[in-house]
């Protein structure tokens, strides 16, 4: 592993040593309360994308819902897609049913064209998130198509609480040109998927687990650090370049090249720094439910009989129900 040099100095705020030699104004205790509060989030796994097959013969690479990373509260499944061989990806994802999740299509290059049982269709193009939160019951089909011989996304699996998982299916489709995008004077570019940022609001709302989206780009030799809320569950994934994650006070820092998903521990901030490369990652983060989970496929419920019960409601053909 390279090593890599932080080039600029870090945003953090002034420790109490730097204060001291800039006056004879100690800073008010609050103040220095809070500093102390502040914790830079740890690196707690890193995680190798394993290949898989799924659907009718899509190959992606998958980081939660592995033997490794079974789910990661309240994110249940991430998967990465792309191929350059339409092979890889053609015969896409036919019609299955979805019960107690919601899904996230992020895509980056190519189209999903989507439809379902409750009349919807369309298609997800570069850029553009569909954020489709499947409640009762939904069937649905999604399939890759490349555009200038190009397909890549992801898809992540958020849990709904045991109240909401038997709600009414809801789709929030945002095209690209309507996720806002921060642009810092430093050339670091952040879309805002969903969560708050800058005081700048995500594109995607009202969502039970409070969740944070953020697609940010980092130019080589820059340092960046992300406010992410304590308590949630938090991770990173690597899809561009390579960067260092953590704070750098403490411990060996380590360079981590795409692809790859890192889970934090607790804290309140996520620390980035690049050294001749720049690093694009999706940073996500989410209140955990400390629910049972009862999978089955794709369907998540809190108990085996809800399962069950999901399996019956699709034989019967009382699965997707009309108002
Ligand atoms: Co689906």
């Amino acid at each position: 592993m390279r090593q890599v040099r932080r080039a600029v100095p870090d945003a953090r705020p002034l420790r109490s040593d730097d204060a001291a030699t800039g006056g004879s104004n100690a800073p008010p205790a609050r103040q220095q309360e809070e500093k102390m509060d502040t914790l830079s989030r740890k690196v707690a796994r890193v995680v190798v994308p394993q290949m898989v097959v799924e659907g009718a013969g899509v190959k992606l690479k998958r980081s939660i819902a592995t033997g490794t990373l079974d789910y990661l509260d309240p994110f249940l499944l991430f998967d990465h897609f792309g191929s350059s061989n339409p092979d890889d990806y053609l015969a896409g994802f036919p019609m299955h049913p979805h019960r107690g999740i919601e899904t996230v299509t992020y895509m980056l290059a190519g189209d999903v064209q989507h439809r379902d049982s409750i009349g919807n269709s369309g298609s997800i193009g570069a850029g553009d998130v569909q954020w489709m939160t499947s409640g009762r019951g939904i069937l649905h089909e999604e399939m890759p198509r490349p555009r200038d011989g190009q397909m890549a996304g992801f898809q992540l699996w958020v849990n709904l609480p045991s109240s909401l998982k038997m709600t009414k299916p809801r789709y929030q489709e945002v095209p690209s040109h309507l996720i806002p995008e921060i642009s810092r004077e430093d050339g670091t570019r952040i879309r805002v998927i969903a969560g708050t940022l800058d005081r700048t609001h995500g594109a995607v709302t009202d969502i039970a687990a409070d969740p944070t989206y953020l697609d940010v780009s980092v130019p080589p030799e820059r340092n960046l650090t992300l406010p992410c809320p304590r308590g949630h569950t938090a991770f990173a994934y690597v899809f561009e370049g390579e960067g260092q994650f953590g704070p750098t006070a403490d411990g060996p820092e380590k360079t981590l090249s795409h692809p790859r998903l890192l889970v934090f521990a607790d804290g309140d901030t996520v620390e980035v720094c690049t050294g001749t490369s720049p690093v694009r990652f999706l940073l996500v983060s989410g209140n955990p439910l400390h629910e049972p989970i009862a999978r089955y496929g794709p369907f998540v419920m809190n108990t085996r009989e809800e399962i069950e019960q999901a399996l019956r409601d699709l034989r019967e053909g009382t699965f997707v129900r009309p108002d």
